[in-house]
């Protein structure tokens, strides 16, 4: 392999190697970060590593520096690899033509869409958001917002118009890209309308730059929306890249917390930067001529690490999958690796399952042969799942990687490193260079030694690190750094095993994850309460074969519903749910009680909800304590 700059320090090649690398990010992690960061195109180097106050929840890496990160994704390899696929675009219907862009090309692209944004207004610091289809303008686009210094916020396409009007109206965003419309499976939407709706109440956006995708009549709103094929007519090719601070923001990502209002979590520049660069070399063991695949969605953070800035910074070919796993049918993931010849592929285990339930011809019929390494991500693997995987995908010669990380966290955090580090089913692994996890008590003590349970924190800042929750960092405070004082609170429960290799449990907190998707179950309830019929909910998770976790939602009618049919009323709340947040959140099950149970100072239990949910009857544990001991009879009568 021809020698990459980036991976002269800082490419692991044997178990001895991560040992080193480890001993070395924890006794001198700024050493150990100065030495990996050095090969990166830097306007002007740092002049303090870390300066970190965990408490406080203030981390700054790389003091001082100065940098633009497409810099280091685009203009660096063009030396070197002007000619080699930076972006394969595979679209949703098999029989379009796919596309692909090279390093020379995707550097233009970029550079182009930056000066439509910077003809339109758009200046350093500005918040866009991006609500997209998976299609190459869509890379194209979060790019174009690093190049000027704009902070991308990508919103997730399948997120409702009310979704929206929160993310946008929380960043104060100006300008908002978008296009006509999407394509998923045999479904087309027009995301054009949708956010036409969500600007009703969204006053600080004025410009809406519009992709062509379909080739859908739009309306467009004289003054405020322009054609991006339009604006980029005259365009020059090249743009000047912004010069950033190094904790300058790179981006917002919205996600759910145990509190009802998705919040923006802030990544910064270059600590992101580093971070995404090396987890994704190491992890994946990438070679010059892999052809790597992440089926995430730009609009979710794993999108952002290893599908875009990962892949770029490290000089990778990414593949970018616009359609759904069982389109046209449950061969098609299977059908885009042989023909594009995907060497690394990365997963989410909903998908596996998903694809688990369809007869088995659909894998045995393609020869995988391409496929070096399988990753997984968003959620605990089960244990038939990684090895349906395993022997069916990876004909028992691809290691699986199982990567632990969050939104938080900017980039994977535990996880076996491809053939390195020791693969274990249902197991994330051992922690990365850098990341030092502790299992705490409830009451914060640290439990020392192997075969333990508790919950999962991380003591010591990491260059990928959540910086603060936008516009609001007392409440970043509040939900990671303040639980437990000097670490990172994670809200996921983990074991380590004999070896102290780490297995995630789930999240401790009321969050649940559906599909790999993070939801609060307050942020649920919230939204069946905007619905006429409904006084009082409660939501809970419970185990899905598919999708891991399903909603499963209680809800108390108004008086004067109590006469209305019962299934007229469930798909009025799902509806209501599917405008409030989007189809994502829609429950599986939702069942009408007249009571919750409650203890006496009103406070509902959520775990006897989840037993029931679970159909865990027989183990609903001490109900004497509850106001109304009867209502649990009754829920338990009329369990779905
Ligand atoms: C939560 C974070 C990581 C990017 C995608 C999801 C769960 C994530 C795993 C895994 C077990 C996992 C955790 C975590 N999770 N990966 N490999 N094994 N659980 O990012 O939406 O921020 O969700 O997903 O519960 O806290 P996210």
């Amino acid at each position: 392999m021809p020698d990459n700059p980036t991976t002269k320090h800082a490419r692991i090649r044997s178990l001895e190697e991560y040992h080193e690398a480890y001993r070395r990010s924890v006794e001198t992690p700024e050493q150990f970060w100065a030495e990996v960061a050095e090969p990166f195109t830097w306007r002007r180097k740092w002049t303090k590593v870390l300066d970190s106050d965990m408490a406080a929840g203030r981390n700054e890496w790389f003091q001082g520096a100065r940098l633009n990160i497409t810099e280091n994704c685009l203009d660096r390899h063009l030396a070197t690899r002007a000619n080699k696929l930076a972006i394969i675009y595979e679209p949703n219907d098999p029989k379009t033509r796919h596309l692909r862009l090279t390093y020379r090309e995707l550097h233009q692209e970029v550079c182009k869409f930056a000066n439509v944004l910077h003809n339109n207004g758009v200046e350093k610091g500005d918040r866009v958001c991006i609500y997209m289809p998976m299609i190459p303008q869509l890379a194209i686009a979060v790019l174009a917002c690093a190049r000027i210094g704009a902070i991308h916020s990508v919103i997730f396409a399948g997120f409702s118009a009310t979704a929206i009007a929160d993310r946008v109206n929380d960043a104060q965003a100006t300008v908002v890209l978008t296009a006509d419309g999407l394509n998923r499976g045999a479904k087309q939407i027009p995301v054009k309308r949708v956010v036409d709706e969500a600007l009703e109440t969204c006053p600080s956006v004025r410009r809406v730059i519009v992709v062509e995708h379909l080739g859908w009549p739009v309306q467009m709103k004289e003054g405020r929306d322009v054609w991006y094929h339009e604006e980029a007519e005259d365009v020059p090719k090249t743009c000047p890249a912004e010069e950033m601070d190094a904790e300058d923001p790179l981006f917002i990502l919205y996600t759910s917390g145990s509190t009802g209002k998705p919040k923006g979590v802030v990544h910064s520049t270059a600590g992101y930067m580093v971070w995404a660069d090396y987890t994704f070399r190491n992890v994946f063991q990438i070679e010059e001529n892999d052809i790597y695949w992440c089926t995430a969605d730009i609009g979710w953070v794993t999108g952002h690490s290893y599908l875009l800035y990962g892949p770029l910074l490290a000089g990778s070919t990414s593949l970018m999958f616009e359609g759904i796993p069982t389109y046209p049918d449950a061969g098609r993931f299977w059908e885009v690796i042989d023909k594009h010849s995907v060497s690394i592929f990365y997963t989410a285990p909903t998908a596996i399952r998903s694809l688990m339930a369809a007869p088995l011809d659909n894998v045995l019929s393609y020869s995988l042969d391409s496929l070096r390494v399988l990753g997984s991500v968003g959620e605990p693997i089960n244990e038939e799942a990684w090895y349906w995987y395993y022997q069916h995908v990876g004909k028992e010669r691809c290691p699986v990687v199982d990567t632990w990380w969050q939104t938080e966290t900017g980039g994977i955090m535990i996880s076996a490193m491809a053939g390195i580090t020791p693969s274990k089913p249902t197991h994330a692994g051992l922690p990365m260079p850098g990341v030092q996890p502790v299992l705490l008590t409830q009451e914060g003590k640290e439990i020392e030694g192997n075969n333990e349970e508790g919950y999962l924190a991380i003591k010591h800042s990491w260059p990928g690190i959540i910086r603060t929750t936008y516009g609001d960092h007392e409440r970043a405070v509040q939900t990671y750094f303040a639980p437990y004082k000097g670490y990172y609170f994670t809200g996921d429960g983990a074991r380590r095993d004999e070896n102290g290799l780490y297995r995630i449990i789930g999240r401790v907190d009321d969050v649940i994850n559906v599909s790999g998707h993070r939801f609060g179950t307050a942020e649920i309830e919230n939204a069946i309460n905007q619905n006429q019929n409904v006084v009082e909910s409660a939501v809970v998770g419970y185990p899905h074969d598919v999708k891991g976790q399903g909603i499963y939602a209680y809800v108390i009618c108004s008086p004067e519903a109590a006469n209305k049919d019962k299934a007229h009323i469930e798909a009025s709340i799902i509806e209501t749910i599917v405008a409030e947040i989007g189809k994502i959140a829609k429950p599986d099950k939702i069942q009408i009680v007249s009571g919750l149970p409650k203890t006496r100072s009103g406070k509902i239990m959520r775990r006897i909800l989840r037993k029931v949910a679970e159909g865990e009857i027989s183990s609903l544990g001490d109900t004497t304590t509850l106001l109304d001991p009867a209502v649990v009879d009754e829920i338990i009568e009329g369990r779905k």
